[in-house]
């Protein structure tokens, strides 16, 4: 059985005493609505060593704008719980907002540079609510290691950012994107999908893989990779938001074309449904 923690306090000392009896905390931060995506990061955790783990489970209001989907965010506690235990998880830290959240808050955490790009464009508000409260989580469950998904490929890249720049004692990790079948990257948003949106939102990974195949095999150059895509996801109906090759280490622009580990990042809407996608490319 997890434990179920809501109050910051518990969660410290839960941790703490993991840590007197030598065991190692890892830390999956999560807005629920948890699926095969969420779960691998629990099994990234264990292979990097962590054997006391918690599964902090949060909608997260302020990294939603005002006209985003924060009160239609699917949540499901009880589901959620149950995959938690179905993957031996200790501890399922599950706050109220006024936990986490003073009404008179006036402290943020504000990456400055990886986060003004790419979704920080059209979501201004979004990594400066990601950032603060993975930085509040952080100082809550205070983990040695923490699991991001390369699905939010800019995400991890502002907190590794965070933690580099203000000494969080905390291991990042990212894990690589989880896939249906059919190629879609998983994601909590993909239930908003209608069947014939799912069909023509494959054109993301579509585009996505054979942009891989052609700039590793020396075919294509970066930039026709990129209006591949960018075509292949209009073609198919999509609104792109964008399309851009990036250097994989930072998520920002690559310096020059020495840099050779890429990354294609997307953003595209299809109906109503914003959805994100990337590859990592290693070009010769
Ligand atoms: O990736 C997410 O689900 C969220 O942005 C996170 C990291 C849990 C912060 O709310």
């Amino acid at each position: 059985m997890a434990q179920v923690i809501h109050s910051i306090p518990e969660l410290q000392k839960w941790s703490m005493d993991a840590k007197k009896q030598g065991k190692t905390v890892g830390l999956i931060p999560t807005m629920g609505f948890l699926h095969e995506g969420h779960l691998s990061l629990i099994d990234t955790a264990r292979k990097n060593g962590a054997d006391a783990i918690a599964v902090s489970i949060f909608v997260n209001p302020t990294q939603f704008g005002p006209n985003e989907d924060y009160d239609c965010y699917p949540r499901d506690f009880e589901r959620d719980k149950a995959l938690c235990e179905s993957k031996d998880v200790d501890v399922i830290f599950a706050p109220a907002v006024n936990d986490m959240y003073a009404g008179d808050l006036t402290c943020w955490v504000q990456e400055e540079k990886i986060s003004k790009g790419l979704c920080g464009l059209t979501r201004p508000i979004h990594f400066r609510g990601v950032t603060t409260v993975v930085a509040k989580l952080f100082n809550a469950a205070l983990p040695d290691l923490a699991v991001f998904g390369q699905k939010d490929a800019q995400q991890a890249a502002v907190i590794k950012r965070m933690v580099r720049d203000l000494n969080f004692p905390v291991k990042i990790v990212v894990s690589p994107i989880i896939r249906e079948e059919s190629g879609l990257a998983l994601s909590s948003r993909n239930k908003y999908l209608s069947e014939d949106e799912k069909q023509r939102a494959l054109s993301i990974s579509r585009s996505l893989h054979q942009a891989k195949a052609e700039l590793e095999n020396s075919q294509i150059d970066p930039e026709t990779a990129r209006l591949l895509v960018k075509e292949s996801i209009s073609a198919a109906g999509g609104i792109v938001d964008y399309v851009e090759v990036l250097d994989a280490e930072t998520m920002l622009p690559r310096e020059s074309p020495a840099v050779k580990h890429i990354t294609i990042a997307v953003a595209a809407v299809f109906g109503k449904t914003r959805l994100i996608d990337n590859i990592q490319i290693k070009m010769r």
